[in-house]
């Protein structure tokens, strides 16, 4: 297992703002005049961009009243995304320090800094009060973190009684070893992937009712088609896009998730929980840790 510092270092780029300040001069705009949808394709890091965001926010049904919790937030495009869709207000938390000062910087862009606020922090451990949020969610982060029961046990501290936890994460559905590198991790040993029954385990143990869950299998295999139907037909890639974010064996990432989703070794799968003190397991007693 890596440590954190490792995992940051996985992520971490410099000259991010830089980087994504050409690209949206490239597509002829400027930061006044940038839509949070030209910013889409590199600040949703996670399978299907925007359009899996949306589907999946909407099973979270966030309200324009609540307090949003975005567990491993990135670069804060699911932040801001739920802020101006639902009219929330969001914090965000992640490891990785250049993505959140980076993610800050690009709400400025939208003025959407009043509304959303990153912080860089570890989710096993975050720095905010029990019983603080509406909702929480987490995209395609738990590949990272081995012990997904203490990410269930943090998500259930900070949520308000009957919060939603949305999870949208790459899961194993057998297995066989995957093909690396991979999105999240360049060797088998830094990769945390877990099975939906390890994910289920954790959120009940911890006390979150399951009420949902989706393979997006399908959907996830026809957004890697079109991502590289568009690679094979430009002759550069994208003035903004993933590639910025997962550096230069982008492609080879890309194909691996490919084929390790086509030959069913693992699935980006939706599931949603409910806080429930009543199925909060009695070892653990009532509201320990708050
Ligand atoms: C694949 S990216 C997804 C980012 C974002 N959720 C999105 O969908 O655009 C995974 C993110 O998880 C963060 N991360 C990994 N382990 C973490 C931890 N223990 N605490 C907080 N963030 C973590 C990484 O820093 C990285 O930004």
């Amino acid at each position: 297992m890596p440590s954190f510092e490792a995992i940051a270092k996985h992520y971490a780029r410099s000259d991010l703002l830089q980087a994504i300040s050409i690209g949206i001069e490239k597509l002829g705009k400027t930061t006044a005049t940038v839509a949070l949808e030209d910013l889409a394709p590199v600040d949703e890091f996670h399978i299907g961009g925007s359009l899996a965001t949306r589907s999946f926010l909407d099973q979270v049904a966030i309200a324009a009243e609540d307090h949003v919790l975005d567990i491993g937030c990135g670069i804060g495009g699911a932040s801001r995304f739920a802020a101006q869709n639902y009219g929330c207000r969001v914090t965000g938390i992640d490891l990785t320090a250049a993505y959140v000062e980076t993610g800050n910087a690009l709400c400025y862009w939208f003025e959407l800094q009043h509304r959303v606020n990153l912080v860089q922090g570890n989710a096993l451990a975050m720095n905010f009060p029990a019983n603080t949020f509406d909702k929480a969610f987490i995209l395609h982060v738990g590949m990272n973190i081995e012990d997904k029961e203490l990410l269930a046990e943090e998500a259930w501290r900070v949520l308000k009684p009957d919060g939603v936890l949305g999870i949208y994460d790459v899961m194993r559905l057998g297995f066989e070893e995957l093909a690396f590198p991979v999105p999240w991790a360049t060797v088998s040993e830094s990769s945390s992937v877990a099975s939906l029954d390890e994910y289920k385990e954790a959120l009940a143990k911890v006390g979150f009712e399951v009420v949902s869950e989706r393979n997006r299998r399908e959907f996830a295999l026809k957004f890697f088609e079109n991502l590289k139907a568009d690679s094979a037909a430009a002759e550069a890639p994208p003035p903004l896009g993933l590639h910025i974010l997962m550096g230069e064996n982008a492609p080879i990432k890309v194909q691996n998730m490919i084929q390790n989703i086509s030959q069913n070794r693992v699935a980006p799968i939706e599931l949603i929980g409910k806080k429930s003190l009543l199925a909060r397991r009695g070892d653990r007693g009532f509201g320990c840790r708050q």
